[in-house]
C-alpha cells in the first residue's frame, strides 16, 4: 500500500502532512511512502530528510499521487473549479484522502471527492473524545496559534511585555486580555504570562474559570448566573441571549479601556465568530494597543480586523494574519503529522499489513465525508451519485 504526501498548494500554507519521524513509522506499519519534492520546504524539512527516513521522492505532484492508496494532506486539495492544478483529478478512484478538508465550509468540494470515487476523511470533524485526543488536529494547531498570536502581538506592540525596573526608570508590565479560553486562548494566557504580562481572560463557558486561574490569569466575570447554560454537551460554547450580550458588552467595554493587548479566540462551531469588540470599544482603547484576532477567518471577534492584514484603526493595531498555525510551520507540521499517524495506525491490520477499517467506529463515522461515490456525512446533507452526474439536495 502506498501513502502519498504531496506539497501543499493553497495560499499561506507552509505545513506538510508528514515529518521524517512519521514517515519512518508509517513505513514500519508496512506502507511505502512517497513525498513530492519540495513538500517539506516551508517546514524546514529537506527532501533528503524524508529520503533518509525511507520515503521515495516524486519529481512532481502527478507522480506522487497517481497510484497512491492513501493521500495525506494538510488542507483540502485544489479542484477543477479553482486556479492551479486540479489535484483531485490526479487521485485514483478508491484512494483514501485524509486532511483538514473543512468539509462543512466547502460541501461542494466534498461532492467532487465523491464524484472522483475518493474515500475522504475531514479531520477537523473528529469527535473530541479521549480516545481521539492524539488525533485532535484542532487542538494541536490551535495550541500553536494561541502561542504565536501573543508573539505577533508583542511584535506589533511598541512597548515591552514584562515589568522592567532599571536605573532609567520602571516599565510597567503589559496588560493582556484573552477573549475565549479554549485551546488557543489557554495557550495564549500561558504564553503572555511567560512573557511577564498581567493577564485577564474571558469566556462564556463557566468551566474555564478554574483553568484560567490556574494559569495565573484573572477571570473576567459578566453574569455568573446566566452562564450556566452556555456550554453544549460536547463542551463547546453556545450563542448567548441578547440581554447577556448587553451585559457582556458593558463589562468588556470598561475592561478594554485599560488593556494594551487583546488576543481574540472566541468561536462558536458552525456559526460566525461572536462580535465582542465593537468599533466604539476600539475608539476607547489606549493608543498603541494591539488586537490579534485569531477568529478573523470566521468574521472576527472585532469587525474592524481584516483577514490577512495588519491595519491601524483609531490608533489601535489590528492583526488579522491568515493561517496562524502555518506561521509556526515546523512545529505545526510535526504535531499535525503525529495526529495523522495516530489516525492511520488503528486502520491497519498489523498481521496482513492491509487496511481494516471499522466503519462503525465513532471516530471513523465522525469524520468520514465521502465513500463509494457518495457524500455520507450527515452534516453535509447532500448525496452525489458517481456516473449519473446527478446531485440530490437532501
Ligand atoms: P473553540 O475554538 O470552538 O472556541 C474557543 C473558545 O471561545 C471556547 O472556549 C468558547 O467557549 C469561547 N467562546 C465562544 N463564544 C464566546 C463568547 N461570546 N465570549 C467569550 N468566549 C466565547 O473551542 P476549542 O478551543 O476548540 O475548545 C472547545 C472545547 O473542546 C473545550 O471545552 C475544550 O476543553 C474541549 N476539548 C476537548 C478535547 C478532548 O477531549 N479531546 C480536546 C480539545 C478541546
Amino acid at each position: 500500500m502506498k501513502i502519498s504526501i504531496p506539497k501543499e498548494r493553497r495560499a499561506d500554507e507552509a505545513r506538510v502532512a508528514g515529518s521524517p519521524d512519521t514517515v519512518k513509522k508509517l513505513i514500519g506499519l508496512g506502507f511505502d511512502v512517497v513525498v513530492e519534492t519540495g513538500a517539506g520546504e516551508g517546514s524546514s524539512i529537506a527532501d533528503d530528510d524524508f529520503a533518509a527516513a525511507g520515503a521515495s521522492i516524486a519529481a512532481d505532484e502527478a507522480a506522487a499521487l497517481s497510484d497512491a492508496d492513501i493521500i495525506l494532506k494538510v488542507q483540502r486539495p485544489l479542484t477543477a473549479s479553482e486556479d492551479g492544478p486540479d489535484e483531485v483529478s490526479m487521485m485514483k478512484p478508491g484512494a483514501i484522502l485524509v486532511g483538514m478538508l473543512s468539509a462543512l465550509s466547502y460541501p461542494d468540494h466534498a461532492q467532487q471527492y465523491a464524484a472522483a470515487g475518493l474515500t475522504a476523511f475531514s479531520l477537523e470533524l473528529l469527535p473530541r473524545i479521549s480516545r481521539a485526543q492524539s488525533m485532535d488536529v484542532l487542538s494541536s494547531q490551535s495550541n500553536l496559534a494561541g502561542y504565536k498570536a501573543v508573539l505577533d502581538a508583542a511584535h506589533e506592540f511598541t512597548r515591552a511585555m514584562p515589568m522592567m525596573m532599571t536605573a532609567a526608570g520602571t516599565i510597567p508590565p503589559a496588560k493582556v486580555l484573552v477573549l475565549g479560553a479554549g485551546v488557543a486562548g489557554l495557550q495564549a494566557i500561558a504564553t503572555a504570562r511567560r512573557l511577564g504580562a498581567v493577564v485577564l481572560a474571558y469566556d462564556v463557558r463557566p468551566a474555564v474559570k478554574e483553568q484560567v486561574e490556574s494559569l495565573g490569569a484573572k477571570f473576567v466575570e459578566v453574569d455568573p448566573d446566566a452562564i450556566e447554560g452556555a456550554e453544549t454537551a460536547g463542551g463547546y460554547a453556545k450563542e448567548m441571549a441578547a440581554d447577556y450580550q448587553e451585559k457582556q458588552a458593558k463589562v468588556l467595554h470598561e475592561t478594554l479601556k485599560k488593556q494594551d493587548i487583546v488576543i481574540c479566540t472566541a468561536l462558536i462551531p458552525g456559526r460566525p465568530a461572536p462580535v465582542l469588540i465593537t468599533e466604539e470599544m476600539v475608539k476607547d482603547m489606549r493608543p498603541g494597543s494591539v488586537i490579534v484576532d485569531l477568529a478573523v477567518e470566521q468574521g472576527g471577534n472585532c469587525p474592524l480586523s481584516e483577514f490577512g492584514k495588519i491595519v491601524v484603526k483609531h490608533g489601535v493595531t489590528l492583526v488579522g494574519h491568515a493561517n496562524v498555525p502555518s506561521r509556526v510551520a515546523a512545529d505545526a507540521t510535526a504535531m499535525y503529522a503525529r495526529n495523522l499517524l495516530s489516525f492511520i495506525t488503528p486502520l491497519v491490520d498489523t498481521e496482513t499489513k492491509g487496511l481494516a477499517i471499522d466503519w462503525s467506529d465513532e471516530i471513523i463515522e465522525g469524520c468520514l465525508i465521502t465513500r463509494d461515490g457518495a457524500v455520507v456525512h450527515p452534516g453535509l446533507n447532500t448525496v452525489v451519485h458517481v456516473g449519473l452526474g446527478k446531485t440530490e439536495a437532501g
